[in-house]
């Protein structure tokens, strides 16, 4: 099933929405340098996954067996590096590097130069499952990443190598250290909330963060890609979370946002923040500021819609011209739906695609 899945966004046929033409954008409301929606919204921040690869196969995110694109049907470091100049010539200076796992896509860390030295690209910031990091850690550093996240759904190593299928704790643990002492401007963990795996371990995530000055955020599970089983008995979701840490810390609204569907708490006297991302709350999409591109170039104005515009070809119909990307990316601003379509019947997913397609 999950195979099935993959293999129709390898056809490139099937993904509903995929044979989508961009309309001519409507430049009047477009002023050089800025992309605006039809809602108004304007567009700072791109989620770029640079493979759809990973070491790990967590039950989440991915079926046990899982087939990958072929390198052909991947963007290249190049194409990735082009289409971050394009956006950034439009306004954007924040980019999200994700996967998959990207750290397992050979010279990342180039492309990770390269995009540190993009005009105005202000903000460099990873997404990682912590595997590599023990090894990257300082050159990522160097490279101009200015903060990480890392996934980390517990602190049981028998635990993490049932979700994982494949991970070893210690490793992504000595990497979250490596991380720490390497000096990125702010380390953030990601915990899937899943009932009766992790939700016990809450507060003891939370401990760990703070005994390392780093965040954390607390993610309600997303239908994401048919990973072969439910996802409903394991939901768990913020408000009950909240309410769970406030009966070990004491908890201070903070009123800091990325335009993202977190929200932020403080505790007193201590540096880590803990967030709560709630996908299933429309109060966010007012406020979104992004767009996502897949491993294989698709741009993706919304994470919970199907349309998408195929960036690929696009790129290698027209290498040395980079006015048709411009123009299908400003073309997307006018699809980019005024609210996410997710629901809360977690069995049945509304989107096909996979987190490691679509990136977190
Ligand atoms: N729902 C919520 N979070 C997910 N992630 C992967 N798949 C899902 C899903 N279906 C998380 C990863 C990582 C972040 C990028 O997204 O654990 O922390
Ligand atoms: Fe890999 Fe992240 Fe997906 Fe886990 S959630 S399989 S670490 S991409």
């Amino acid at each position: 099933m999950h195979n099935e899945t993959l293999h129709s966004n390898d056809s490139g046929s099937a993904t509903p929405g995929s044979a989508f033409v961009p309309p001519r954008a409507d430049t009047s409301r477009h002023a050089a340098g800025t992309l605006l929606d039809k809602y108004g919204r304007r567009i700072t921040y791109i989620r770029l996954s640079i493979t759809d690869r990973c070491d790990f196969r967590c039950h989440y995110c991915m079926s046990e067996d899982m087939t990958f694109l072929p390198r052909s049907e991947v963007l290249s470091l190049e194409e990735c590096l082009e289409i971050v100049r394009a956006f950034a010539e439009l306004g954007v200076h924040k980019v999200r590097i994700t996967g998959g796992e990207p750290l397992v896509r050979k010279n990342a860390l180039w492309l990770l130069r390269q995009i540190g030295q993009v005009p105005g690209i202000r903000e460099l910031v990873l997404t990682t499952n912590g595997s590599q990091l023990e090894r990257f850690a300082p050159d990522l550093r160097a490279a101009g990443v200015k903060r990480i996240n890392v996934s980390l759904d517990t602190l049981d190593p028998l635990r993490f190598h049932e979700i994982t299928r494949t991970g070893d704790i210690a490793k992504v643990l000595r990497g979250i250290d490596t991380a720490v002492a390497a000096g990125f401007s702010r380390v953030k963990l990601n915990t899937v909330m899943m009932r009766g795996v992790n939700d016990h371990e809450f507060p003891d995530l939370v401990r760990y963060a703070m005994d390392r000055g780093v965040d954390i955020s607390f993610i309600e599970e997303m239908p994401l890609g048919d990973i072969g089983h439910g996802r409903t008995a394991t939901y768990f979701s913020s408000d009950e979370a909240l309410e769970l840490l406030g009966r070990h810390f004491t908890l201070e609204a903070s009123d800091e946002s990325s335009g993202g569907p977190a929200r932020y708490w403080r505790i007193p006297g201590s540096e880590t923040r803990v967030g709560f991302i709630s996908p299933h709350s429309h109060n966010f999409c007012d406020t979104c500021n992004r767009v996502r591109i897949t491993a294989k170039g698709e741009l993706y104005p919304c994470l919970g819609h199907n349309d998408a515009v195929q960036l690929l070809p696009l790129l290698r119909a027209h290498p040395d011209d980079r006015q048709p990307l411009t123009e299908a990316i400003r073309g997307v601003m006018g699809i980019k739906p005024k609210a996410h379509d997710f629901t809360t019947q977690m069995d049945a997913p509304r989107v096909v695609r996979f987190m490691s397609m679509t990136g977190g």
